[in-house]
Formats: structure tokens, sequence, C-alpha cells
């Protein structure tokens, strides 16, 4: 135990629904892209404190599929920043071992932010310690009407029997197929909705609301989200006394 966490139950994939930048900026009487700006701080000590306590996958939900329809500024403001702060990024991410991927629809994003995705991907594929997963022009329901198009093709092909299909096959055709499940799922600025993420992989995890907005997350806020998840009974569907029993 330190600090309230027990070092042997570190959840292995925490998810990040990173929500707040408009409404801190507006608080400062500054533009939106102020407010992502200054998200980035938060991006980096959520990484840090993750890889620090052990947590081998973070998933960041950084841009959905929705959010296209934001004002034209916002969103060529947000893939300026993406760019900016991979190519920044990069040699942290390196210097402490963490792996990027990336979901979603990435072909959908401009060509340079695509490029330079791509080459931090593949410069990074090496290192173990943790896998940043970045969410971009991402949405769940997206992700699982593209899984349902590949398997009708491959039972068009008769590689398949619709009969044979089971989670497992379903799941090697979401964009997280290398992915475990998140334990943890954690969403600030107070709103309490998933907003088309992860809606597959998020049947068990167990969701945290913070009203802090992200641009002021900070370790601190991390490590109470984690404490707070190993307050937490994990039932899935048992009775608690089957899980203090384990003869049951
Ligand atoms: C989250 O902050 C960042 C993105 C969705 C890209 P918002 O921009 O949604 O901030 P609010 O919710 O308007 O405060
Ligand atoms: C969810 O935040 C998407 C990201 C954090 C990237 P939004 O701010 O877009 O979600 P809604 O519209 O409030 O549900
Ligand atoms: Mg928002």
């Amino acid at each position: 135990m330190e600090n309230g966490i027990d070092k042997s139950r570190i959840p292995k994939h925490v998810a990040v629904i990173m929500d707040g930048n408009g409404r801190w900026a507006k608080q400062k009487g500054k533009s939106r892209i102020f407010g992502h700006r200054n998200g980035v701080k938060a991006v980096r000590d959520t990484i840090e404190t993750a890889a620090e306590m052990g947590v081998k996958f973070v998933t960041l939900y950084a841009f959905s599929t929705e959010n296209w329809s934001r004002p034209k500024d916002e969103v060529s403001g947000l893939m300026e920043l993406l760019v900016f702060t991979i190519n920044k990024e990069i040699k942290t991410l390196m210097e402490n071992e963490i792996a990027l991927q990336a979901i979603g629809d990435l072909k959908s994003l401009p060509k340079v932010c695509y490029r330079e995705l791509m080459k931090a991907i593949e410069k990074t594929s090496k290192n173990k310690r943790m896998t940043l997963v970045l969410a971009l022009s991402y949405s769940s329901k997206w992700e699982i009407m593209n899984a349902v198009k590949s398997l009708a093709k491959e039972i068009e092909n008769k590689k398949i029997n619709p009969d044979d299909i089971t989670e497992e096959i379903f799941e090697q055709h979401l964009c997280t197929s290398s992915i475990p499940d998140p334990e943890l799922l954690i969403r600030t600025s107070g709103e309490h909705r998933i907003s088309n993420f992860l809606l597959w992989q998020i049947a068990y995890s167990e969701l945290y609301f913070t009203e802090k907005l992200w641009p002021d997350f900070r370790k601190e806020d991390f490590k109470l989200a984690i404490a707070d998840y190993q307050k937490r009974e994990r039932r899935f569907g048992k009775t608690s006394e089957q899980l203090s029993n384990v003869m049951q």
C-alpha cells in the first residue's frame, strides 16, 4: 500500500474521456483552442502517473466522429495541436518506453496528421513498458458497424459460418483487437455519459466521474480514480459471497 493504492491491484487498462477544455477556457475568457492547448499538461500527467503505477494500456478519447461537426477553426486547431504534440512528445515516449497506437477512422484525418501519427506509431512500436492508445476520429458505433461489415464479407466469401461467430471472433474485428478491455473508465468535467466511446469494451468496466475539467486534471486526480476503483467489488454477475469464498 502506498498513498492508499494497492500496487498488486493496479488496473491493466485505463480509458479516459478527456472533457471540459472548452468550459475551462470560457471561465478564463479565452478561446476554446486555448483550453485544448492547456489540456496537454493533463495528458502528460496522466501518462506519467499511469506508467509509474504499472498500468499497461491508457486509451485517451481525443477526437470523436461527432467532433467533426464543431466549428471549422476549432477542428483545424485541434488537428494542428495533435501534430505538434505528437512531434514534441515522441522523445518522451521513447525515453519512457511507451508505444503509441491509435484507434478510429484514421484515414479521415488530414494527411499531415495521419503521416505524423503513423511515423510515431512506427517509431515507438517496440516499446514495452506501456501502450498509449489515442482514439481519433473514433466512435464506437462506427467501429461496431465496421466489424459487422467485415464479418459479413467473410460470410459472403465462405470464410466463416454465421453459427460459428463468437464474442472472441467479433472482437478480432474491432480496432481494439490487440488491446484488453479497460477495467476503469474515467470521465472528467462532470458529464455522466459515454459519448459513443468503447461501448462493447466497457461492458464490465468500472466508471469514474469527476467534476474536474480536463486541463485541471493532475497526477493526484488520477491516483484518486485508481484508489476509488480499488474500493469497488467487481462481481461480474456473481454474488458477493461467491467472490469471498474461493471454494464456490
Ligand atoms: C474535450 O473538451 C476535448 C474534445 C472533445 C476534443 P471539450 O472541447 O468537449 O470541452 P467542453 O465539453 O466544451 O467544455
Ligand atoms: C467526448 O467529448 C469526446 C472527446 C472527449 C474527444 P464531447 O465533449 O465531444 O462529448 P459530448 O458532446 O459532450 O457528449
Ligand atoms: Mg465536451
